[in-house]
């Protein structure tokens, strides 16, 4: 076993920080205050292969292993968990699902133009009464012969009014339960689909999550993704590459904070010496470095499994549930670390501990996490 990067990792991980440092730090914070998605640089990080890393070039993708994205996806998050969420969406819900389980017909349609960065996705799962309780979906569709007639709203949904192409779970036989789910491709602009309102957050305030409205959507039939009633395996299937892909966000988030803390602690000096010298600051600091690289080794062995064929449901779990962990204990005492400066803005850790919070809640919350692995260990 080798605990090392290849060259190409190292190359890739470097291409993501020179991004990160030169487009994405400046104006973060206006981004931020002002709600604003931010529309060039994921137009640049399409450009630069970020946005389909996984996806093989003939889809238009880079071809990169998933330990790739997620060095990508440290280094983005570091600076802003707004851009690399659109990211996460983009790379592991919407083109792995495309390319794992769409047709080729599909795949030349949609996934082309979303692994290049031509255009962004989006995925359809949580309803304002299906959060965590998944199977619960009120959004119908209905089987009308050569197409569907989609009906419902879909609560919380990243790049809602960004995206071109939204992956869309809905019920089509009730009877049926979790087994009658599809998932439809829809594209922005059919007639009876209406994006609503968009979300005041906490957090990730950059990123653009709008409710979606569908009524009597007609979905042609080729637009299903896998067999009749494969929805919501795909939706599960999906989201356990997901959770990697947050799994590094927080890890990110968590890096971002430890660097600006440390260096914060060898400048600022309190009773004459620098507050790293003092040992309440210096323990916080061993702390934070001994979680985060334990979350990173969790991200990348998850993601190991998965470029090596294994079943990494427990693992991505895992990781998410560390990670996000991890984000939020660092980025509280990164916050304390610089005292009174934490509390405001320029000094972007308070952003971070806002940032933090969302890598425990989506893609499964932590207890869904809980619920993933200890029914795995259970199992076993
Ligand atoms: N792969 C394949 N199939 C899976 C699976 C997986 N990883 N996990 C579950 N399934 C299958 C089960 O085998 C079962 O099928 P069978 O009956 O044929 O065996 C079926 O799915 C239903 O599974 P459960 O009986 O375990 O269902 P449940 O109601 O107990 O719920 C759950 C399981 C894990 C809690 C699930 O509902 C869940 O993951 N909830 C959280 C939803 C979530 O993560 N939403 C995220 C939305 S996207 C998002 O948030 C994006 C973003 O922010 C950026
Ligand atoms: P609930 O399911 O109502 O949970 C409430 C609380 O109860 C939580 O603490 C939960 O952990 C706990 N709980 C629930 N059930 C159990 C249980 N069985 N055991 C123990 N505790 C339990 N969804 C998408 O489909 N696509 C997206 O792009 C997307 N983006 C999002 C972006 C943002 C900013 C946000 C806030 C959400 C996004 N979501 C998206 C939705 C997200 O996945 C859900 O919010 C999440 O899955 C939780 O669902 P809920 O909000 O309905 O909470």
């Amino acid at each position: 076993m080798k605990f090392e990067l290849t060259e190409e990792h190292l190359m890739i991980q470097k291409a993501a920080r020179d991004f990160a440092q030169n487009e994405l730090l400046p104006g973060v914070i206006e981004r931020d205050n002002e709600q604003r998605f931010p529309a060039e640089q994921i137009k640049q990080m399409g450009e630069l292969g970020f946005l389909g890393m996984m996806v093989d070039p003939k889809y238009g993708g880079s071809g990169l292993d998933t330990i790739s994205y997620v060095l990508a996806m440290e280094e983005i998050s570091k600076v802003d968990a707004s851009a690399s969420v659109v990211m996460s969406v983009n790379n592991s819900l919407v083109c792995w699902g495309l390319e794992k389980f769409g047709t080729e017909e599909q795949k030349e349609k949609y996934l082309k133009p979303l692994a290049s960065g031509q255009i962004i996705g989006a995925f359809c799962l949580s309803e304002p009464e299906a959060g965590s309780d998944a199977t619960s979906q009120k959004t119908t569709a209905i089987d009308k012969g050569d197409h569907y007639l989609l009906n419902g709203t879909k609560n919380w949904i990243t790049n809602g009014s960004t995206a071109s192409v939204y992956l869309v779970m809905a019920q089509t036989d009730v009877e049926a339960g979790h087994k009658g789910i599809n998932c439809l491709i829809v594209e922005k602009g059919q007639e009876g689909f209406v994006v609503g309102k968009k979300e005041d957050k906490l957090g990730i305030r950059g990123s653009d999550t709008h409710s979606l409205m569908f009524q009597d959507v007609k979905v042609p039939k080729e637009n299903r993704i896998g067999e009749e009633g494969f929805g919501f395996k795909f939706a599960m299937k999906v989201l356990s590459g997901g959770r990697v892909g947050i799994a590094s966000q927080a890890l990110g988030i968590a890096s971002g904070a430890y660097e600006l803390a440390l260096k914060y602690s060898k400048e600022r000096k309190t009773f004459g010496k620098e507050i790293g010298k003092h040992q309440a600051i210096a323990f916080k600091l061993a702390d934070m470095a001994t979680e985060i690289e334990a979350a990173r080794l969790l991200c990348i062995k998850a993601a190991w499994m998965k470029d090596n064929g294994q079943n990494f449901d427990r693992a991505g779990a895992q990781a998410k549930l560390f990670a996000s962990s991890v984000a939020m204990k660092t980025t509280v005492e990164a916050v304390q670390i610089h005292g009174g400066y934490g509390f405001v803005k320029e000094y972007h850790v308070e952003r971070l501990m806002r940032d933090a919070k969302i890598t425990q809640i989506y893609e499964g919350t932590s207890e869904i996490q809980k619920i993933v692995i200890s029914r795995d260990i259970l199992r076993d």
